[in-house]
């Protein structure tokens, strides 16, 4: 694996592997590597792609307020992790290089950034769009990896793409969960042992949710109370939002007809901020 800070060095390898024949695959991430973004990179190994991992934490998708500073930073696991994932390439720009002193311009994104975490996140689509837009200009990738553990920004990325007419595929792949259901996150770091423990509320309220569509609720509101009364179990904790959404257009979806929904949630634990999601097939 070839490391390197250098946007030029980045640009001459990624040149050299598509001279050599390779498409490009790459997975853009803020370090704190797990086993979620472990699957992105294998997913883009099997897809047999020269895989560029990227590690930036990027200032401007962090609100005020929010945990810029203290966003767990381990650059060396992560450099390992990268390694035995399959990366070939481990861009690791600093804030100089992604932005400069003058840097001025954003991609903002559309209503899709409205929905969900957008209310709670001011500004923080408009900080992803504009990285990753970045990022895909200096690595220009032939495809490009994101979990759907982020379901928002999947969809967001996936329209930017489409809108600004970049010729790169986006793979979305599966939420990686550790055994007890919790989905895998960075911040999972900030939890205490007692959170932790709480946590699981999370993928418990969505099971809940799902079951009462398999049982035949089709009324959302209903829904989202049998949700509710899972995570009120696990206080103190602030919900944010639980929402039922066409997982397309992220518009609510108060009835639920036939086919896919997604139940989405964001919750506060102690100083952590931790969202899930599943999507549901409504028969
Ligand atoms: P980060 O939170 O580091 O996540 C990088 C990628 O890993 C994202 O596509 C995210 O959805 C995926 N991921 C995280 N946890 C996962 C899990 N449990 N299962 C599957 N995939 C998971 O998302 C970002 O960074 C940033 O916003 C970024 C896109 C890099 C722009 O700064």
């Amino acid at each position: 694996m070839i490391t390197t800070s250098d946007i030029e060095a980045c640009r001459r390898t990624t040149d050299a592997a598509r001279r050599a024949g390779r498409t490009i695959g790459f997975v853009p991430t803020m370090g704190g590597l797990h086993a979620g973004h472990a699957s992105l990179i294998e997913r883009a190994r099997t897809d047999g792609r020269f895989v560029v991992v990227s590690i930036f934490v990027n200032p401007t998708q962090f609100g005020p307020g929010e945990d810029l500073q203290s966003y767990p930073r381990t650059p060396e696991a992560d450099a390992a992790r990268a390694k035995a994932s399959g990366a070939d390439l481990l861009f690791t720009p600093d804030g100089d290089a992604m932005y400069g002193a003058d840097a001025g311009t954003r991609v903002r994104p559309g209503r899709l950034a409205e929905a969900l975490c957008g209310p709670f996140r001011p500004g923080h689509f408009e900080g992803v769009c504009t990285v990753v837009a970045k990022l895909f200009h200096i690595v220009r990738p032939d495809a490009a990896y994101f979990g759907q553990k982020d379901a928002q920004q999947v969809v967001i990325v996936r329209a930017m793409v489409r809108d600004l007419r970049m010729p790169i595929e986006i793979v979305t792949c599966p939420i990686v969960r550790e055994p007890d259901g919790l989905a895998m996150s960075t911040r999972n770091a900030y939890l205490s042992a007692d959170e932790r423990r709480r946590a699981t509320a999370l993928y418990r309220a969505l099971q809940t949710g799902a079951e009462r569509i398999a049982s035949g609720e089709r009324r959302s509101g209903k829904v989202i109370s049998a949700m509710r009364r899972v995570l009120d179990e696990a206080s103190p904790c602030r919900i944010d939002y639980i929402a039922i959404v066409d997982p397309g257009t992220l518009e609510d979806r108060p009835e639920l007809g036939a086919g896919p929904v997604m139940l989405a949630l964001a919750v506060r634990i102690g100083s952590a901020r931790l969202i899930d999601n599943q999507i549901v097939d409504v028969p």
